[in-house]
């Protein structure tokens, strides 16, 4: 039996399957924020072919798979350092700036604390605030800011708010940090299921700033998070150089440089997954308005945070009455800022949000 205080993290399919005996492969993860048609048909079909690389190193300079990650994100690759998912890099980069202190804008995913910890560096929190619906109140963060910072972190879109910063405020940020000898690294890995992309990403901005770093994957987009293949893209000729030079070769396998050349190729793939998210999106946040008890915050990633407003229930009752019924939605009690009145869930296939807004319109009758 699971006890009330269990978090559980979206890729927690194997705790979950011992705890409440449930096969993970029935298990319809709400949870791990990955796209929901499953990876690009073009790219199965054509690895499948191309299995033989196994047998071959990869480029060490990954020069073509560069270029195709270059052209989707309409940057040169020059800009481009590929990694073992975004996890690698945010690792390289926070070991490679050592910031002494940095500032992590809360809630937020956990692993930059746990990154900079680990490298003994210090760490504050400027709040989100639920007033504003998590939005980052910039002003307020520009004054902030001081020469006691050397790094500050933004995921964007935020993970687990679904708030964004928008590209003109991020100019703003970067301007301030730029004066104050601060590094910004900042976490674009839902970006692309944001519908105003060109409103809210920062890729125009990093031949701008040299105090700048974005970071992307196909873990959740292109739905493939056991491939491990992460992108940062950065303007700083001599911080990627230094970077290029102390890491690993070979971190991403011959099997994801590969599989990364097709997928990004994949445009009716990528348009599927837009329409997909966009409508789901517009019609599960709909439909969780009209339920009464549920505050729910705008969202610009392809998924939701949500408040339980009414008394007697909370995301511990949520989750094991949905997990009960073989779907996984996060109990946000484990994030900063937050308890167990949050929970987050992501746009699924539309029959299977159907069934979790059933069973969240039962819970809260
Ligand atoms: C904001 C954010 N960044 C990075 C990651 C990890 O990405 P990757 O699989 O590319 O290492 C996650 C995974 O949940 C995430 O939510």
């Amino acid at each position: 039996m699971a006890r009330q205080t269990d978090a559980f993290h979206g890729s927690d399919l194997e705790k979950i399957e011992q705890i409440y005996g449930i096969k993970k492969e029935d298990i319809v993860s709400f949870s791990a924020n990955v796209n929901p048609l499953g990876a690009s048909p073009l790219m199965k079909r054509e690895l499948a072919l191309r299995l033989d690389v196994i047998s071959s190193y990869p480029d060490r300079d990954y020069t073509r798979l560069r270029q195709v990650i270059a052209d989707h994100c309409k940057t040169v690759p020059e800009y481009i350092l590929v990694g073992n998912g975004s996890t690698e890099l945010i690792t390289l980069f926070i070991r490679s700036i050592a910031p002494k202190k940095a500032m992590l804008i809360g809630p937020t995913y956990s692993e930059y604390e746990r990154e900079l910890s680990l490298d003994g560096g210090r760490s504050a929190y400027f709040a989100l605030k639920e007033e504003d619906g998590f939005i980052l109140d910039t002003p307020s963060l520009l004054s902030t800011l001081d020469n006691s910072y050397d790094m500050l972190i933004i995921c964007n879109p935020n993970n687990p708010t679904s708030s964004a910063v928008t590209v003109d405020n991020m100019s703003l940020i970067l301007d301030r940090c730029r004066a104050l000898g601060i590094f910004v690294l900042v976490d674009e890995t839902y970006m692309e299921f944001a519908k105003e992309q060109d409103k809210y990403s920062a890729i125009p901005l990093v031949a701008e700033y040299d105090n700048l770093c974005l970071l992307r994957g196909v873990s959740k987009f292109f739905a493939a998070p056991g491939l491990r293949l992460g992108y940062a893209i950065c303007g700083n000729m001599r911080l990627m150089k230094e970077i290029a030079k102390n890491k690993d070769p070979w971190t991403v396998s011959s099997v994801a440089e590969t599989a990364g050349q097709l997928m990004f190729t994949d445009s009716k793939y990528i348009e599927d997954t837009k329409n997909l998210i966009f409508s789901e999106r517009d019609r599960v946040c709909r439909a969780l308005r009209e339920i009464p008890g549920l505050k729910v915050y705008d969202p610009i990633a392809n998924f939701v945070l949500c408040r339980i407003t009414k008394e007697n229930v909370d995301a511990d009752i949520l989750f094991d009455k949905a997990i009960r019924q073989n779907m996984m939605i996060r109990n946000c009690s484990s994030f900063t800022f937050l308890d167990n009145k949050y929970f987050r869930i992501c746009f699924m296939n539309p029959s299977d949000n159907d069934r979790l807004l059933a069973l969240i319109r039962d819970v809260m009758s």
